[in-house]
């Protein structure tokens, strides 16, 4: 397992284990004194069907009804503070924006043999855009990204939205950007890993891929873990991912059928060719907890399949060189308009 995998893992843990130690504190309070404690189930919550069981509860003699003298609820009359993730359903993908970081949430794609093989649209037709569909105070800003060192990394990749121009424009909205190291990673490995996924239409008929960010703390000189991360745009607007994720949900074609399932966290850095994509695999668990998004709660466990043991997780590095002149040639073109990024 990579080292990506084993912070994932302590972090759960760790988080775990906080919340662990904060129940027993809570237990060991002195009015819940018990003389054997009994553990705490975080996992799972009362049922519904406990309360029931319960008796209810006797009134002070005399109290007719219990007057609350707060309404915390008032509040709303105000507004609702969220959160929000707005939503935007576009030709070529799905996306669920986070106000707070400026990133997506998550962006789902579709991809199919047909979908692949329709070669209708261009990257050369497109042009990044800011979302119109995020209120303005959250919007991420085509100048965050200007001299910020980092790509405009999209999520659901350009390449997989070719069966139609407005397709492709879909892809070119802010809200399936994060900034992402470019040399070794956008253009490099991170490129490598969507052909992985493309590729896999020649063996499963759909494909499904969430994208995403994620911020992953790390563990310090001292020994505690701490989630640390750039925020580009002056003033500072959007968060730098310290990691990304896909889940991937290969579909044999049939109502009902088997669905490949596969998780992976890369970290938003270089990375050289010659690491097996294997070493980035983690349990879509480790992705739900680092999220806070959960992705199959649908899907039964008897129609789950590990992908990396349906099919071989490894990325075939191609002569990438023409591509890369290509990209670089496009981002050079857009240079001069405002809010280009320096590459
Ligand atoms: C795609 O975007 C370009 C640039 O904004 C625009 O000129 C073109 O009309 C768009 N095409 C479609 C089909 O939406």
């Amino acid at each position: 397992m990579s080292k990506t995998t084993f912070a994932i893992i302590a972090a759960v843990s760790a988080a775990t284990g906080a919340a662990v130690t904060a129940a027993s504190m809570s237990l060991a309070s002195p009015t819940t004194k018990k003389t054997k404690p009994t553990p705490p189930t975080l996992s799972t919550p009362p049922s519904p069907t406990a309360s029931a069981t319960l008796p209810a509860p006797v009134p002070f003699p005399g109290a007719l009804a219990i007057t609350a003298p707060v309404d915390p609820a008032g509040l709303f009359q105000y507004g609702f503070p969220g959160p929000v993730a707005d939503l935007a359903t576009r030709n070529s993908l799905i996306s669920s924006f986070d106000r707070r970081t400026k990133n997506p949430f998550w962006v789902a794609e579709h991809i199919t043999p047909a979908s692949l093989a329709s070669r209708e649209g261009d990257r050369k037709g497109s042009v990044f855009l800011e979302d119109p569909d995020v209120p303005e105070k959250f919007r991420g800003k085509l100048k965050d990204y200007f001299r910020s060192g980092y790509d405009r990394g999209h999520q659901v990749p350009a390449a997989d939205a070719k069966w139609s121009q407005e397709a492709m424009n879909d892809t070119f909205y802010l809200t399936n950007m994060c900034p992402q190291v470019g040399e070794g990673f956008n253009r490099d490995y991170w490129a490598h890993f969507e052909d992985f996924c493309r590729r896999l239409t020649t063996r499963y008929p759909s494909v499904r891929v969430v994208t995403g960010p994620l911020y992953l703390p790390k563990r310090d000189a001292d020994g505690k873990w701490r989630v640390s991360y750039e925020v580009i745009g002056n003033p500072p607007n959007i968060a730098v991912p310290t990691h990304f994720y896909k889940v991937i949900f290969a579909e044999d074609g049939k109502v009902g059928g088997q669905v490949a399932v596969g998780a992976f966290v890369l970290p938003n850095a270089r990375i050289p060719n010659d690491k097996p994509l294997s070493e980035f695999e983690v349990p879509v668990e480790a992705v739900e907890r680092a999220s806070g998004l959960e992705f199959a709660t649908k899907l039964p466990v008897q129609r789950r399949k590990r992908l990396c043991v349906d099919t071989a997780c490894s990325l075939v590095i191609k002569e990438y060189a023409q591509r890369q002149q290509a990209f670089v040639k496009e981002e050079r073109k857009q240079v001069s308009a405002p809010g280009s990024p320096r590459i």
